[in-house]
């Protein structure tokens, strides 16, 4: 493609999904009249993609400049990044495939912007700003945090007394991880890898590494479309659960031998390692959608491997002696690095929380430490996209009100 018409397809691509973001469209009108973010200059590393790129624009409707990079090599789309770019307001820096000197220097970029909000997915910003760019932290009022590995990190980093910026968890908020994490992340990884390997589903036996928010989708959507589910948890609670939803359980050592398919959905490393690899059938398929490639250890199976080659777009064939593992993506989130991340309806929701709380960090002075997403905008999110569904649910009346206050009434 040429410039013009990469400039074309990212732009259609980011008209595609607002129509299909209400929610965050009535976030834009109300930025567009109230400019709530004038004078602020917001930096973020995000998957730079169409729904992401709906994000930035509704920022800078708000009033705000904007720059951004992306949050992973291999989840930028170059066309989406080009149309930013070219939008007023805003300057994009992400690229895709770019080495990891490249990447850092992105991050470096957009931080040269002397942001006054950040808005991470996995914590790279706040990370770089509490190392090598702390002269500017007195000038930031506050951060934004998308993803559960990024609020593992902060609240690590809150707990070492290192962290000294406010930050709003926005994953944690109710209408973000019970749909992005288990809807989004359910039916994009089936995308990304159905789509990379064009075989199917059904009648495989399909591991799926962690039973938190992304590994239920997960497993409920390979349920449905065929599979025979295999979970592997460390917690007995999720084990439990897993198990009552009608998955089988076990360690990964003993799902490894019967395994056709991997899906790793931990937020931990090494998932998948040596004594794994060593077990694994034939013709084994491997993907990750944990934030960071530190699932599958590739090094392992780098070591292991006679012969390393691509079979495919975004497969790589590890051969183990006449043994074939297939890794898809590299190990990188398979949903965004080999698909076009969640869908629409999904990040609307997410993002609507993105936009409100950067306008949170706007209008309030908020202390050092992590914050959980206020309760009232949380909800607001889920009446405004209910309502944009067309459903409306019950009230309660004074007497149930009361009732449910009320300690009296017995039998
Ligand atoms: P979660 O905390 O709800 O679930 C993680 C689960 O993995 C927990 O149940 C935990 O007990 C389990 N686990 C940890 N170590 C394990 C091990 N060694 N073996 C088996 N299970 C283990 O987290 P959530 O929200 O499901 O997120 C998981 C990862 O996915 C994170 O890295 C998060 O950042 C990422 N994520 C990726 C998305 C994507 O678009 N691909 C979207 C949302 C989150």
């Amino acid at each position: 493609m040429n410039d013009t018409e990469m400039l074309e397809s990212g732009n259609m691509k980011i008209d595609w999904v607002l129509n299909h973001m209400p929610v965050l469209n009535i976030i834009r009108e109300q930025f567009a009249k109230e400019k709530p973010l004038a004078g602020h200059k917001v930096a973020m590393a995000l998957h730079v993609e169409a729904k992401t790129a709906a994000l930035v624009e509704t920022l800078a409707i708000g009033g705000a400049e904007v720059a951004i990079t992306g949050c992973n090599p291999l989840s930028t789309q170059d066309d989406v990044s080009m149309a930013l770019h070219n939008k007023d307001n805003i300057q994009c820096f992400a690229k895709y495939d770019c080495c990891n000197e490249e990447y850092y220097e992105a991050i470096d970029k957009v931080l040269d912007f002397k942001p006054d909000i950040t808005i991470d997915d996995g914590a790279d910003l706040i990370f770089k700003l509490h190392t090598e760019r702390t002269d500017l932290l007195p000038e930031i009022l506050g951060g934004c945090e998308e993803t559960t590995t990024g609020i593992h990190r902060l609240k690590a980093m809150e707990r070492d007394g290192a962290l000294k910026m406010p930050v709003i968890a926005v994953n944690d908020a109710m209408t973000k991880f019970l749909f992005d994490n288990r809807y989004g992340t359910g039916q994009s990884s089936w995308d990304g890898i159905m789509r990379t390997t064009n075989l199917l589903v059904a009648g495989k036996n399909v591991v799926i590494g962690g039973y938190g928010w992304c590994g239920k989708g997960a497993a409920m959507r390979a349920k449905g479309l065929g599979a025979n589910v295999i979970v592997t948890e460390i917690d007995p609670i999720r084990a439990l659960e897993a198990r009552m939803d009608g998955n089988s359980v076990m360690p990964m050592k003993e799902a490894a031998k019967i395994g056709d398919i991997f899906l790793t959905t931990t937020g931990n490393r090494d998932i998948l390692k040596k004594e794994d690899f060593e077990v694994i059938n034939d013709g084994a398929i491997l993907a990750n959608a944990g934030h960071f490639n530190v699932e599958i250890n590739l090094e392992d199976l780098k070591a292991m491997a006679g012969s390393v080659r691509t079979v495919r777009n975004n497969i790589k064939e590890y051969k183990i002696g006449e043994k074939r593992v297939y890794v898809l993506a590299d190990g990188r989130l398979v949903n965004l690095a080999a698909g076009d991340g969640h869908p629409a309806e999904v990040m609307d929701m997410s993002f609507a929380n993105q936009a409100l709380c950067v306008r949170y960090i706007a209008e309030n002075k908020l202390s050092d430490g992590v914050h959980a997403v206020p309760h009232e905008l949380d909800i607001g999110v889920a009446e405004m996209k209910l309502m944009s569904m067309g459903i409306s649910i019950d009230k309660l009346s004074d007497e149930q009100e009361a009732y449910m206050a009320g300690w009296e009434t017995g039998t």
